[in-house]
């Protein structure tokens, strides 16, 4: 099967100048999703129409199985499809191929949907996927005679009668190749708009005799379109509300299901629960048992068995292992590894170090390029300085090392096995295993003492 993507619109409406296919609908241009229902039905041949901001929309989404066919200037979808033509497969033996022709700004719409239109085209027809709607107002209408589908015929150009119906052309259809090729070139622009209608084809096959066979979508959010950002926002919550679902559905509890945002894929075990307002980019895995409370973005992370996220934690790139308590207000950058029942708190930074089990960094502090062993205790304010301006070093911590509070621990530098750092340490050189090190200006007292006073 052939797939053409019309994606040439300019999306005046969206006041932007990003191209209007670009803009993101859970994290990923709108372009991407139905390029990926089109995969998704297992089309040989994906062919997207571009035009406005052409060369943008390309760099964006190139992919070796797709065709791209620019549409310079545009006149219409008859006049788009067209374009994408060279790049079909129109063999007609052993069986006639197929074209699906999608919009790039519609999105959301079922592959169930797609797989019944192109069901109903079986061998030989023409389908089209067609809504009925209280307000049609816009869309082309479905003009049958005795039941049968004889033309579609355009709002600008209907008739008080024609303007009535309320079954309305989605724009979505599935056409024979080889007929698409006969009829588009013989496609007329005189009518309301001075566009080559893509819709004409349907009086041409009827005038050939072949059949008009029509599908329906199961929810209207699957055929809207993206004109405005209003669309945009409320499809979104279509798309976020059918994520939750699908996780509800398979046991995950959510605190709210109208406060979640999934741009990615989040995997779940059995027992998560996920409190409200919660961002999730990426691939994201919560194993079994997993909370993740209020307010907290996790992008491309895996958290370990029974672990808790507490609020406002962001986690990106990063491991948590079973047991282990992150937050509230923790952040875990890119390479944070940490392992079993290990305790992260509030303001703790961690980026680029694996952390082993039962170790803990409870309060403010900065964890970079640092290995650390089991059961260490990283003491509030505690700061690996791995950066000298030009060039990063590790921080190695031994397992069962004792951190005290306000050290510096001056990278590249280890702090042995057993040992302890006296708190305010500005460690610039190893510290031994098993000995209290510490860098401490001497502390003293000065008896009879004055403060200053002001002077009158
Ligand atoms: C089209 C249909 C109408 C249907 C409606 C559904 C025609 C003539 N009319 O109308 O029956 O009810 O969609 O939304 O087909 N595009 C191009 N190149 C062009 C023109 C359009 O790529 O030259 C793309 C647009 O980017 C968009 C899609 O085709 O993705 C539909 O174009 P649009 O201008 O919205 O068509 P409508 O006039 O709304
Ligand atoms: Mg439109």
């Amino acid at each position: 099967m052939n797939v053409v993507i019309l994606a040439a619109g300019k999306g005046k409406r969206m006041h932007s100048d990003l191209p209007k296919v670009l803009h993101p609908l859970a994290g990923r241009p709108l372009l991407a999703h139905v390029i990926e229902s089109a995969r998704e039905l297992g089309a040989e041949n994906i062919c997207v129409v571009h035009g406005h901001g052409g060369e943008q929309v390309r760099a964006a989404l190139d992919a070796p199985d797709l065709a791209w066919a620019l549409q310079e200037p545009q006149l219409g979808t008859g006049h788009a499809v067209m374009q994408a033509l060279p790049h079909l497969d129109i063999a007609v033996s052993p069986a006639p191929t197929f074209t699906l022709v999608l919009y790039g700004d519609v999105p959301l719409t079922r592959a169930s949907t797609l797989r019944r239109l192109v069901a109903a085209a079986g061998s030989d027809k023409l389908a089209l996927l067609t809504a009925y709607l209280d307000n049609p107002l816009g869309y082309g209408r479905i003009v049958r005679v005795d039941g049968r589908v004889v033309r579609i015929v355009e709002e600008k150009d209907a008739d008080d009668a024609e303007r009535a119906i309320r079954e309305i052309n989605t724009g979505i259809l599935v056409a024979p190749t080889a007929a698409l090729a006969r009829w588009l070139p013989t496609l007329g622009n005189r009518n309301a708009q001075g566009e080559y209608y893509l819709t004409d084809i349907v009086a041409m096959a009827v005038s050939e005799g072949m059949p008009v066979a029509t599908a329906h979508p199961d929810a209207a959010w699957e055929t809207e379109g993206v004109n405005s950002k209003l669309q945009l926002a409320a499809l979104e919550r279509v798309h976020q509300r059918n994520v939750a679902e699908g996780l509800m559905t398979v046991g995950v509890t959510l605190a709210d299901p109208a406060r979640i945002d999934v741009r990615g894929e989040l995997l779940c075990g059995r027992d998560v629960a996920i409190d409200v307002n919660c961002v999730f980019e990426g691939r994201v895995e919560l194993a079994d048992g997993v909370s993740v409370a209020a307010n907290c973005v996790l992008k491309n992370c895996r958290i370990g068995r029974g672990a808790r996220i507490a609020p406002f934690c962001h986690i990106e790139d990063a491991v948590v292992g079973e047991q282990s308590i992150i937050g509230p207000y923790a952040r875990l950058r890119p390479g944070a590894e940490l392992g079993r029942d290990v305790h992260v708190g509030n303001f703790v930074e961690v980026k680029n170090s694996t952390i082993a089990d039962h170790s803990k960094a409870n309060h403010l502090a900065y964890i970079g390029d640092a290995t650390i062993g089991s059961r260490v205790n990283v003491g509030a304010g505690t700061i690996t300085c791995n950066y000298d301006g030009a060039n990063k070093f590790r921080t190695v911590i031994e397992d069962d090392a004792f951190i005290g509070s306000d050290t510096q621990l001056v990278a590249p530098v280890t702090v042995g096995r057993g040992a302890t750092l006296g708190a305010g340490t500005t460690l610039t050189r190893d510290a031994p295993p098993d000995q209290l090190t510490v860098s401490r200006a001497k502390q003293m007292s000065i008896p009879g003492w004055k403060r200053p006073m002001k002077k009158k």
